[in-house]
């Protein structure tokens, strides 16, 4: 269904953030897997994390539902994993299909991984090359896509791999590989990126060891650890957050508080950038969940100039291009994004997406090979346009953004996958006072 955003004036209020979905995800894998009941409250109800949960009860967890955001998650423990009766559907999930791959490969189990069409072109060799590296078998589709079924083993070997891309999915899934295989697995990455795996995995119990080498950590873990079961609060979403951040930012009066913000430094590459940018972020720290920082934060409207994105941020905001390229439009000058050729492989292409998001919206653009080039418009992007999603969550939800500011409507071709992410983002957007209004 189409949905159209109207300009408005003002973007104002106080929201709590919705729990992260990284963290969500590993809550109930890891509390899947351990040893005795977990109980997780602030889980991210969208769908990608609850087809993660579907999985691992498909698996032998029992997962339960106790209240909003409430999950009691009993693991399978030693008795380990069985095979699935019916096919691992992942949906939309890169996440949860990758970080599963890991698991299952450390089990002498069979099963059969499927998705959506998104998710299903979506390259899979960069997790199955490593894992048949230690033992597991696979038959997959053609470029080593889903549909695919992997064949697990109880005696994995662990390796030590450096994966060409710099990637927390890989690096998670190995781990999680690992933590059943024979020996140390380690994992070297290119540059940092999110370490909510090592430190979740630590939070069930198991040693996870970590140190600095060039512009990324080697990472390892001793295999044949026992989790056990434990009790999670799910920090909020910084990636959510920074829509409602924009959306402030770029308002003629722009007020927004997000309150219960994850605080973590290979996460808030968009705030930095926003920073750089011009914007005024404010943040005061309000405790702990998960082995994380909660902050709340503040936004307010801003002046934004454009600006080259440092590299070194591109992991620490690699789901942030897209409402970051609404930043960029909002702004005076030029911003130009390179180095993050990796949006190419998301749940879209994500640098086309962007590029075509901001043309049809009278934004001057250019494509390149690893990023783009933005002429930003001073305050005054024309809007009017219509934007393909590529059932894209992200791009849906960073147009409807832009539309709130732009001098015309802005609509999308399709709402639906905002779900997988950020489900209440229509009704946060409408308490900011958005006027979003479905065709
Ligand atoms: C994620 C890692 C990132 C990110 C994704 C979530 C994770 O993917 O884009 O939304 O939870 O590990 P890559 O590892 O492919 O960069």
């Amino acid at each position: 269904m189409m949905w159209t955003s109207h300009p408005v004036n003002k973007i104002t209020g106080t929201l709590r953030a919705p729990g992260d979905k990284s963290c969500s995800h590993r809550a109930l894998i890891l509390g899947g897997l351990a040893t005795g009941t977990s109980e997780i409250s602030g889980l991210l109800e969208g769908e990608d994390v609850l087809n993660t949960g579907r999985v691992m009860a498909a698996l032998g967890a029992d997962v339960e539902r106790v209240g909003t955001g409430a999950w009691r998650v009993t693991g399978v423990g030693s008795a380990g994993l069985h095979s699935p009766s019916v096919d691992l559907d992942f949906g939309n999930s890169g996440t949860g299909s990758r970080l599963m791959l890991g698991v299952v490969a450390g089990y002498p189990i069979e099963a059969r991984f499927i998705g959506d069409a998104s998710l299903s072109g979506r390259p899979m060799g960069r997790v199955l090359d490593p894992l048949e590296q230690m033992g597991a078998t696979y038959k997959a589709s053609k470029g080593k896509t889903l549909p695919l079924t992997l064949t697990g083993k109880a005696d994995l070997a662990g390796i030590s791999y450096q994966p060409p891309h710099a990637s927390a999915q890989v690096k998670s899934c190995l781990l999680l590989a690992g933590l059943n295989a024979n020996g140390v697995t380690e994992v070297g990455e290119k540059r940092i990126t999110r370490d909510h795996s090592e430190r979740m995995l630590r939070g069930f119990g198991a040693e996870v060891s970590s140190r600095r080498e060039g512009a990324g950590n080697v990472v390892s873990i001793r295999g044949g650890q026992t989790l056990i079961a434990q009790e999670t609060i799910v920090p909020g979403d910084p990636s959510s957050g920074a829509f409602l951040a924009a959306a402030a930012m770029i308002s003629d009066q722009g007020g927004v508080v997000i309150e219960g913000l994850m605080s973590n430094e290979t996460r808030d590459g968009f705030y930095r950038a926003a920073s750089l940018m011009g914007a005024h972020v404010g943040a005061e720290d309000v405790g702990d969940a998960a082995g994380e920082r909660l902050i709340d934060m503040s936004f307010e409207s801003a002046d934004l100039k454009g600006t080259e994105i440092p590299v070194d941020l591109v992991p620490s905001m690699i789901d942030e291009f897209p409402i970051l390229a609404v930043l960029a439009a909002h702004a005076s000058g030029v911003t130009v994004v390179k180095g993050a050729e990796e949006l190419r492989v998301k749940e879209s292409d994500r640098i086309k997406a962007v590029v075509n998001m901001l043309r049809v919206n009278g934004v001057e653009v250019e494509e390149t090979q690893d990023g783009f080039i933005v002429q930003g418009c001073a305050g005054a992007i024309p809007g009017g346009g219509l934007v393909e999603t590529h059932h894209d969550h992200r791009i849906a939800m960073s147009a409807l953004v832009m539309g709130t500011a732009s001098q015309k409507p802005i609509s999308i071709d399709d709402a639906s996958m905002i779900a997988t992410s950020y489900p209440d983002f229509m009704a946060h957007m409408a308490e900011l006072g958005a006027d979003l209004r479905s065709a």
